[in-house]
């Protein structure tokens, strides 16, 4: 097993661990056993029901007081506030009190979905995160923010809430589809560029293997992930500065989201941008060539997209960027690379340079 501790020492104490292992289901039970448990409900999709959550929901019922099971369809559509309220619902009627606890089994739909739900219903119970897919291993479930999404936009409400602990097998990810694997590759990818040189070589030199999901290097990308993730989110839990590095790629990349009508997956669309922000880098003299043709290459080798598609105009994408709520005083924050390992943010790009940029990517 692999632990990271995860450690927010402020008013009161939310720190908790991350547990990462392979085949490692059976220590579940141990690490629940560890923690006071009165009456457990699980949270899951319908996919990850038949593949996942039924086996742990049978450790569960051999030796814990588990109650019952909540599965919804799957998908980003779920992730509302009519689901919020289903399920709000369902767990009054299954008699769920304030000493309860969810456990989320599922990618960051549900975690999301769960994670908000137990920050909210009965003002609060406690919460588990068992997150089942490389996007939710690596991301999501690390940093404690919940939410779901309203018909103007995404993840607009939601609430900063802890898990008492995350449970990350990575034997999870062999059920995963190949697309839903790079859609968290690419995160993976950014947290090198963003702040870990050592950890970037170490994903060029294993591409082939972590394709192949050798458990030993699932581990250490999992592991070396929510480690960094976690040392910014210690630093700014709450997002007043740091955080936003972890922005990386996705100011260009939700504005490609949206203008595709979220036909092109989160973790493309953020590799589209890590490529359009390098190479705004590059424009502004604050990167070499040769950092950028690295990203490039890496992006590529996994099989992410190094171009901007041919669909979309420049405008319709730099349109989209006036709506990214991560804007702070109407000024947008760009995360720019200087090298691999480390970013500036910078304010005060020209729209004109992101066109330029965007409309170069297009015709390559
Ligand atoms: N809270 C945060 O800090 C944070 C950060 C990043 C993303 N997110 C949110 O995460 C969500 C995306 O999460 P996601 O990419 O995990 O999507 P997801 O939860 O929709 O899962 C993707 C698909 O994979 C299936 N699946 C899950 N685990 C599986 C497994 N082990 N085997 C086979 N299929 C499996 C799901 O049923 C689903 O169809 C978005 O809503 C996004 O806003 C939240
Ligand atoms: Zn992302």
């Amino acid at each position: 097993m692999t632990r990271v501790e995860v450690s927010l020492k402020k008013l009161e104490d939310r720190s908790y661990t991350i547990h990462i292992g392979y085949k490692c289901l059976d220590r579940l039970c141990e690490i629940l056993s560890e923690i006071p448990l009165n009456s457990v409900f699980v949270i899951t999709d319908r996919n990850v029901e038949k593949l996942w959550a039924g086996k742990i929901i049978a450790l569960l019922e051999k030796r814990f007081p588990y109650r019952g099971l909540i599965s919804v369809e799957p998908g980003e559509e779920q992730k509302n506030l009519l689901t919020i309220k289903k399920l709000a619902r369902k767990l009054v009627s299954m008699k769920a009190d304030r000493a309860s606890t969810i456990i989320a089994v599922g990618g960051g739909v549900i975690g999301d979905i769960a994670g908000f739900l137990a920050s909210i219903f009965l003002r609060g119970v406690s919460f588990i995160n068992i997150p089942t897919t490389l996007l939710a291993q690596v991301d999501s479930s690390v940093g404690g923010k919940t939410g779901v999404d309203l018909p103007e936009g995404k993840n607009l409400v939601g609430t900063f809430y802890q898990p008492v602990l995350v449970f990350a097998d990575v034997d999870f990810l062999s059920t995963l589809p190949h697309e839903e694997f790079l859609n968290g590759m690419s995160e993976v990818i950014k947290y090198g560029i963003i702040m870990d040189t050592e950890f970037f070589t170490f994903l060029e030199s294993n591409v082939e293997k972590i394709l192949e999901k050798e458990p030993d290097i699932l581990i250490k990308i999992v592991s070396q992930s929510c480690k960094l993730k976690r040392e910014i989110v210690e630093k700014d839990e709450k997002e007043a500065g740091l955080r936003r590095i972890l922005n990386f790629g996705h100011t260009i990349g939700h504005s490609i989201e949206a203008a595709s009508n979220y036909r092109i997956k989160h973790g493309w669309a953020v590799s589209m941008g890590m490529v359009a922000a390098s190479h705004l880098a590059l424009e502004y003299g604050m990167t070499e060539p040769e950092e950028v043709k690295r990203i490039e290459n890496l992006i590529d080798r996994f099989g992410l997209p190094v171009c901007v598609p041919e669909d979309l105009t420049a405008d319709e994408i730099v349109q989209g960027l006036t709506y990214d709520k991560k804007m702070v005083d109407s000024k947008l924050r760009w995360i720019l690379p200087t090298k691999i390992g480390s970013v500036n943010v910078v304010e005060g790009i020209k729209t004109d340079d992101v066109i330029n940029v965007l409309r170069r990517l297009k015709g390559r």
